[in-house]
């Protein structure tokens, strides 16, 4: 079968949640220099707007865990922009530390943020998509979305959520026009890693790498995103194997340790800001 030619970005209106700074700014940058149409939202409205003016793109307040707000900005995106054609659902948080130790405001605020956030993103980019028969969903999980290490919990929790969340709407609008994609990175240079353990296999990327994979999907839409792509190679053998081997092989590796053996006191600033990422 002939390979469909890839879709253009230019001119296409996309609307890029928590995009003030991290992934979801890298990916409104690549976007604006592909010309399409970006309008980023952010619940830190002064940094969406200083990153707006670098960009050359607009911005808006926006607090994914209200609906009401996410409706209000989707409605002035398209008010000001254009019709939506592409939804980043990118804002995202993650508390670290053991399990036990987390507070029930933790808990909440990431499952707010992490799960409800891209609900409502998801229910809302969707139906304005589905009554125009095209559009494409880009909903940012994580490696954690399908493996599970130890320190990140409830993160952890909330990104198997995101995949699971995407896999079934999908299913539900196969023949709806609209695409969806499940962006699932490693680990990410930004705020949100510090105080990370280093790692001698698992090699930390740029939010660009992942802002590259999101505007190459967008062009030949596929529902799988790993960030490298070998994630997806690693993803696949850790379901091959049987669960003692699969376990010992991460062991191994050390790839527990990253977020395990994280340095905690590196994180006050980013927990800090983390803790006031749900308004209400
Ligand atoms: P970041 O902390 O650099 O940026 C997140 C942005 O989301 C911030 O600008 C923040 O103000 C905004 N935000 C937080 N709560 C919000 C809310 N209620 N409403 C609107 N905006 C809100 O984080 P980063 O690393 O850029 O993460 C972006 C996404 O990528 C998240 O979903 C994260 O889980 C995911 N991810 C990150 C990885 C990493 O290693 N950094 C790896 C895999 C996935």
């Amino acid at each position: 079968m002939a390979r469909r030619p890839p879709r253009a970005i230019a001119g296409r209106v996309v609307a890029v949640t928590g995009a003030a700074r991290g992934i979801g700014r890298a990916t409104a940058a690549a976007l604006a220099r592909e010309d399409a149409r970006v309008a980023i939202g952010d619940l830190d409205a002064a940094a969406a707007a200083a990153t707006a003016d670098e960009l050359g793109c607009v911005s808006h307040e926006l607090d994914v865990t209200d609906p009401e707000s996410f409706a209000r900005f989707l409605d002035w995106v398209e008010a000001e922009v254009g019709p939506l054609d592409v939804l980043v659902n990118n804002a995202g948080i993650l508390h670290l530390g053991p399990f036990l130790e987390e507070d029930e405001a933790a808990t909440r605020r990431q499952l707010d943020v992490n799960v409800m956030g891209v609900v409502h993103g998801t229910r809302l980019g969707l139906r304005r998509m589905r009554a125009r028969g095209a559009g494409h969903l880009v909903n940012v999980a994580s490696s954690a979305g399908k493996l599970a290490p130890p320190g990140i919990a409830t993160y952890v929790a909330t990104k198997h959520a995101v995949v699971g969340l995407t896999e079934a709407v999908r299913a539900e609008h196969r023949d709806s026009g609209v695409e969806f994609s499940i962006v699932m990175p490693g680990v990410v240079r930004t705020e949100m890693i510090a105080g990370y353990a280093a790692s001698p296999v698992v090699k930390e990327i740029e939010p660009e790498d992942v802002a590259e994979a999101i505007v190459d999907a967008l062009r030949r839409p596929r529902v799988n995103v790993f960030v490298p792509r070998s994630l997806g190679a690693v993803n696949r053998l850790a379901q091959m194997l049987p669960r003692a081997g699969g376990e010992w092989l991460g062991r191994a590796l050390g790839v527990d340790r990253i977020t395990w053996e994280a340095d905690r006191s590196e994180r006050t600033a980013y927990e800090a800001r983390a803790s006031r990422s749900a308004s209400r």
